[in-house]
């Protein structure tokens, strides 16, 4: 199979094209326009591979767009391309707008024109599989319910309302054209590979250098987190099995408040870098509260039974363990991260949190 995945120089993309050049025969086109958390470096492990390719291309560019599936005759396409960091779309919502709406129209657009031009075999089987979150429902005010297949969406900020968008345009897609999609929304990410401007690895890299460790409000907002690479294997699955039309929940079982999340990183850090910068005592005594995120989401959590239920996945990784990986990649991968701490990265957090 020749899957286009767009958004592969990012967290999940790069997870995802690791997993699929690894684990199957397919070719895969990474399409990825290198905003500020692309990150080819993300993808040293597969980039000699002759099965990966890479195009460095912008998704609202139509012509590119009609070219690229002109020559690579994708029998599939993966959307994960897109603008993604919450505090951001606060800031300056116009980047999320353009890439996560004008730029889901014009790939879908490019894809449907393409299908519709494919013969019958490729027509048959072709793929739009859109990759969404769980913010686009909005949050849970108990500790009860869950986010099912069927809540109505309800975003709180610009990037979950950008991605709802999206969502609804790949859906009407499906209705009115009959064009073949699946959708899929996941709760919080976390592993290796993740930009730090997101709560765990900004925790981590922060605590590491002695910097103040940021929590929003009272620190009790919950997120349902799920290790990157049990999402990847789950993507797969819906591409391969997933059932034409429809949407599937992904999630970690796994709820935890900000505050117990950022402890957690502060108490794996005593064992695996005892070693702390001049005038620290403990990692936790860094711990800062500061002004709430506006419109700040309560609490996530993700009935994730359809895709257990219908295609086996279950998450492999507990909390424990998936978070002492990601402290410990992220210890043992400094070039990494010294390499996308770019002036770009430097002037957001001076500007967000003043230090
Ligand atoms: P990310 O911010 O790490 O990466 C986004 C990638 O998209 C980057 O490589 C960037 O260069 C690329 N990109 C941005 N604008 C583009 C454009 N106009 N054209 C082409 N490429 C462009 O994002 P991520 O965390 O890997 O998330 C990937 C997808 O998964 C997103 O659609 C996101 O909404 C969804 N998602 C993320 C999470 C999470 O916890 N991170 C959870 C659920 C769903
Ligand atoms: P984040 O990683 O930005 O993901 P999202 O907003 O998409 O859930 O944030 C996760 C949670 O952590 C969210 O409730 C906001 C909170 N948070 C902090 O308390 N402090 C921080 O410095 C950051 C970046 C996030």
């Amino acid at each position: 199979m020749n899957i286009l995945i767009t958004g592969g120089a990012g967290f999940i993309g790069s997870a995802l094209i690791r997993f699929i050049i690894q684990h199957t025969e397919h070719q895969v086109l990474n399409l990825d326009k290198l905003t500020y958390a692309g990150n080819l470096e993300s993808l040293s492990i597969v980039k000699n591979n002759p099965r990966y390719h890479f195009s460095q291309t912008d998704i609202t560019d139509q012509n590119a767009l009609s070219t690229i599936f002109e020559d690579f005759q994708p029998d599939a396409v993966m959307h994960l391309a897109a603008e993604t960091h919450v505090d951001r779309s606060i800031s300056a919502a116009g980047d999320f707008i353009y890439t996560n709406i004008l730029g889901t129209f014009q790939l879908l657009e490019a894809s449907r024109l393409y299908w519709q031009r494919a013969d019958k075999d490729k027509h048959s089987t072709f793929r739009f599989h859109h990759i969404s979150t769980d913010e686009v429902f909005g949050d849970l005010n108990t500790t009860s319910n869950y986010f099912t297949e069927n809540t109505p969406y309800a975003p709180s900020s610009p990037y979950s309302a950008s991605k709802a968008s999206s969502d609804h345009l790949v859906r009407a897609w499906y209705r009115t054209y009959g064009f073949p999609i699946l959708i899929t929304n996941c709760s919080n990410n976390y592993g290796p590979y993740h930009f730090p401007e997101k709560l765990i690895p900004l925790t981590i890299l922060n605590a590491l250098a002695g910097k103040p460790l940021t929590v929003y409000g009272n620190g009790k907002q919950i997120r349902d987190w799920l290790y990157v690479e049990d999402h990847v294997r789950a993507l797969y699955m819906v591409l391969t099995r997933g059932t034409i039309g429809e949407s599937y929940n992904i999630g970690g079982h796994n709820e935890q408040k900000n505050i117990d999340v950022v402890e957690s990183i502060c108490a794996l850090l005593e064992e695996l870098a005892p070693t702390k910068p001049n005038g620290i005592n403990k990692y936790k005594d860094l711990i800062t509260y500061i002004k709430d995120r506006p419109g700040h989401d309560v609490r996530y959590a993700i009935d994730a039974s359809k895709i257990q239920n219908e295609l086996g996945w279950i998450p492999q990784e507990s909390f424990n363990s998936g978070l002492a990986k990601t402290v410990i990649w992220y210890i043992e991968n400094q070039e990494w991260v010294k390499n996308i701490q770019t002036g770009e990265y430097q002037n957001w957090i001076r500007n967000h949190y003043n230090h």
